[in-house]
């Protein structure tokens, strides 16, 4: 009998794969850097207080990599908020999830302070972004539902489809009449019971262009579907008070769920959701990655609660970013560099060339000036392009710039020297 047993487990090992041997044959996205490129390209290492002048292998580098965009990770005030609320706290309380034994006075502050910020009524913490949002769009759309969003959304909308039960349609990116065509194949194929959920972002993080939410928005005149709008990017450095894109483009109202990120301007952990009280209270009893998950503890609270008030008290932090942004761009464009029409302060520098090209201009930029950028090649964008992407910060001074400009002039040859050979490949 446990010969038998034996014989078939072998058998059984003959004819299927065992998973972890599987896993070795099975592509990454990002290919040979994943092992290749770690520790420079891919998980590189900044060390040293978070800003502008970080270390990078042992070595000074100018920092353009991170979304730290006002500067409030930085901020020497916000440092000593992050100690006392630790030391007052721990980082352990509250304990359980909100639903059981982790709510308490400041995570309910903090909600009704955000959602104030974004001129909603009503706010819902979430402990992550990426996990959040998946969440949320799981919660609000069942089967009879239809989904429909921008093909460029970030992953965490993606996969928030896929765990949703709804039906789901895709529209070229901002692709407004695309957008329409969805919406009347969802019309006419809707049951009584039957909702839609639109999904796009405020400002698109790869190429920093926004989302046509006015648009969006005009066309709940003529289909019924609310709106989400992920504004991770948005939020804290759009609009006159930093509200977002909706504000900046003046269809805030329009947007019926609004959700922000601490990813990026806050610098912080944690996300949030804005809306109307009603679906704050469905979404607390429904959303499962915060049922059933630990509450923010409460130094990351109490510091967000600090930050938000910062970032509302200090509109030069905006004023400054965004001279920095226009300096840095227009200096590119003056040195010939194909800077896209961003209207946010993601700068996106765009060539044409090979996945080589892109490691040879960040290798060049870091070893030899000392500047730190990330690049990104196929398959994060389509063959033959290479983009590197910069985030301005409100704490770059011009030394910053002007040394960053040098930088890129001296590549020049090197970029546009190749850029022809693979235009003429392509
Ligand atoms: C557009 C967008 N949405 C959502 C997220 C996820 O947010 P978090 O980092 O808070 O998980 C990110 C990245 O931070 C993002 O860029």
């Amino acid at each position: 009998m446990i010969l038998c047993v034996f014989n078939s487990i072998l058998i059984l090992k003959t004819i299927f794969m065992d998973l972890f041997d599987k896993l070795a044959e099975r592509p990454s996205p990002l290919g040979p850097f994943t092992s290749e490129g770690y520790g420079y390209y891919t998980f590189p290492k900044l060390e040293g207080p978070l800003g502008p002048d970080m270390k990078f292998n042992g070595k000074d580098v100018t920092v353009w990599s991170i979304n730290d965009y006002l500067g409030v990770g930085q901020n020497e005030h916000i440092r000593k908020v992050d100690t006392e609320a630790s030391a007052k706290y721990s980082l352990s309380a509250p304990m359980g999830a909100r639903l059981m034994t982790g709510n308490s006075d400041e995570h309910e502050a903090l909600e009704q302070e955000l959602a104030d910020f974004v001129h909603k009524p009503a706010g819902f913490l979430l402990n992550f972004g990426y996990q959040g949002i998946m969440s949320v769009i799981h919660a609000l759309v069942d089967r009879n539902d239809f989904l429909i969003y921008d093909e460029l959304s970030h992953a965490c909308i993606v996969d928030g489809k896929q765990l949703a039960m709804s039906e789901s349609s895709v529209f070229k990116h901002n692709d407004i009449e695309g957008l329409e065509r969805q919406l009347q194949r969802a019309v006419a194929r809707m049951k009584p019971n039957s909702s839609i959920l639109v999904i796009t972002e405020g400002v698109f993080g790869m190429t920093g262009d926004l989302g046509k939410l006015r648009e969006i928005v005009a066309l709940k005149e003529k289909y019924p579907f609310r709106l989400l709008v992920d504004d991770a990017h948005g939020f804290g450095t759009l609009g006159h008070d930093g509200s977002g894109t909706g504000t900046e483009l003046g269809c805030q109202d329009g947007i019926d769920v609004y959700f922000g990120t601490f990813a990026k301007s806050v610098a912080l952990i944690g996300a949030f959701i804005a809306t109307e009280p009603h679906v704050v209270d469905f979404l607390r009893a429904n959303v499962r990655s915060q049922i059933f998950a630990k509450s923010l503890p409460f130094p990351i609270v109490v510091t967000a609660r600090e930050r938000i008030r910062l970032i509302r008290e200090n509109p030069q932090w905006r004023e400054k970013l965004w001279e920095n942004t226009r300096k840095l761009r227009s200096g590119l464009k003056e040195l010939g560099y194909n800077v896209l029409p961003s209207e946010s302060p993601v700068t996106p520098v765009l060539t044409s060339g090979s996945t080589e090209l892109c490691t040879d201009i960040m290798r060049e930029m870091r070893e030899k000036h000392g500047v730190f950028v990330s690049g990104v090649a196929y398959p994060v964008v389509p063959k033959g392009m290479v983009l590197i992407r910069l985030i301005p910060m409100a704490t770059h001074t011009d030394a910053h710039i002007d040394k960053t400009l040098r930088a890129f002039e001296a590549i020049k040859p090197m970029v546009f020297q190749k850029a022809e050979v693979i235009t003429e490949q392509v």
